[in-house]
């Protein structure tokens, strides 16, 4: 794969708290990062002969935690099509400035990500990306469900899922039969698919989370089932493909945000079926009671669920039934939300809120251990999507890292980010650990009060 651009000088990164997770690692380490990769890894201390010679630069990272760099593997770039909400070089500064040094684009741009042109476009050193931009490719042509795309040539180019996220694989279009050739062919490819589980003929009209409020809201509401019903659906077709045809499909379902398709997530597991699941920060920061006074700054999809909902999903990331965390970081513009709720788009933008918000709740909260918050964010999201040489900072991988405070607390304002679009209903939100610097491949692609 080619670099983002020529190598970068060599790094000493000293006296950090090293906190990988992958590599079993939790003390006080210096890493020297030369090449873009982590060329030494040591005791404090142990590296500095050696960094006198090659480091143009010495970061002290004393009294600050070292973490492999973030991976979000669900992201809306926009570009190409849709640059007045997000460019890919405006949505990776936003990660880098998050924390993030692995983005996974979804395919529903304009037009959609289906062929390896796409692929390789979306990669080119041109765009301008401040960290490492992954594509997930459409699984159907024009995510329309009807055609198959080519999987092994989409993934030859660099793709590492197939999704048609917003349009479920397999409900309009060639139902059952076209998300049951959608996870043989990924797997004869190696790839996982990724579904936006909602069954859309159920949500027709549904502009948020059914029950007593939307009710009071006047609102049509996305039930629980129109979620776990297409879960079950899928897992299904997993189990057929391994009991009728010895086929090993490697399901990962999307912002997974209801009790009950986590618990048929659970029954899947139990079964041996390779189903994983991502959980967003909103869905275990807020309930359905944003959108109260017709907030689109908390409207997406899946929607924000009931508070039972919530806890259990926080109950899920704690018991290890939630593989990964991820954002949906979907950026809109503000014109586009400032229209009637049901008429908004869906989405908020997350890559600069999703650190601060799993360690203010995740951590702080509930008493998760940071190295195991840390490992939600990185070496989770890797071997989700299998991606070799990051997650990690052992010898040899990416020089890919967040280095940040984990004590201190600050306020996210939306008016201070790096992302084009600013729909996020995190405004003035207290959030816990905050990003000092981030590298990716090795450069330093975000430095806090940079031009903040
Ligand atoms: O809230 C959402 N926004 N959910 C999706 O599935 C799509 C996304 C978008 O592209 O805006
Ligand atoms: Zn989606």
């Amino acid at each position: 794969m080619t670099a983002l651009r020529p190598h970068p000088a060599a790094v000493l990164v000293r006296s950090g708290s090293l906190l990988d997770a992958a590599a079993g690692v939790e003390a006080a380490h210096d890493l020297l990062l030369e090449g873009g990769r982590v060329a030494a890894v040591g005791a404090a201390g142990s590296l500095d002969a050696r960094a006198a010679e090659v480091a143009a630069e010495v970061i002290d990272a004393a009294g600050l935690t070292v973490s492999p760099g973030l991976i979000d593997i669900h992201v809306h770039l926009r570009e190409p099509g849709q640059t007045a909400k997000e460019t890919i070089a405006t949505g990776t500064a936003a990660a880098a400035a998050g924390g993030f040094t692995t983005v996974c684009a979804m395919p529903n741009t304009v037009p959609v990500n289906d062929t390896p042109e796409w692929t390789r476009w979306l990669q080119a050193p041109e765009r301008g990306a401040q960290v490492r931009v992954l594509p997930i490719a459409a699984a159907t042509v024009g995510s329309m469900g009807e055609e198959l795309t080519a999987y092994a040539a989409l993934k030859a180019a660099g793709a590492v899922a197939v999704s048609d996220d917003g349009k479920p694989i397999g409900v309009a279009g060639g139902g059952d039969r076209i998300m049951q050739d959608a996870l043989r062919a990924a797997a004869l490819a190696g790839l996982p698919v990724i579904q936006h589980a909602e069954d859309t003929r159920l949500t027709v009209g549904c502009s948020m989370n059914a029950g007593a409020l939307a009710f009071r809201l006047g609102l049509r509401g996305m039930t629980v089932e129109a979620e776990s019903s297409l879960v079950e659906r899928d897992i299904n077709l997993v189990r057929r493909l391994r009991d009728s045809e010895k086929i090993d499909a490697h399901l990962h379902v999307a912002h997974l945000s209801t009790l009950q398709a986590l618990d048929a997530v659970r029954a899947a597991r139990r079964d041996g079926l390779h189903v994983t699941c991502e959980v967003m920060p909103h869905h275990f920061a807020l309930n359905e009671e944003a959108v109260l006074g017709y907030n689109t700054l908390a409207k997406m999809n899946p929607p924000l669920r009931a508070e039972s909902d919530r806890q259990a999903m926080i109950e899920g990331i704690l018991d290890g039934t939630v593989d990964c965390l991820a954002t949906d970081h979907a950026p809109h513009s503000a014109h586009e939300k400032e229209q009637e709720f049901e008429r908004a788009p869906n989405g908020i933008t997350g890559l600069e809120t999703a650190l601060g918000l799993a360690l203010g709740i995740l951590h702080r909260k509930h008493g998760m251990p940071l190295a195991r918050v840390l490992a939600l964010l990185t070496s989770a999201p890797a071997r989700v999507l299998s991606l070799e040489g990051r997650g990690t900072l052992a010898a040899g991988a990416y020089a890919d890292l967040v280095i940040f405070d984990p004590r201190c607390e600050w306020t996210f304002r939306a008016a201070a980010s790096r992302s084009r679009s600013r729909n996020t209903p995190f405004d003035g939100w207290p959030m816990l650990g905050l990003v000092k610097y981030t590298l990716s491949e090795g450069r330093v692609v975000y430095r806090q009060n940079q031009s903040r």
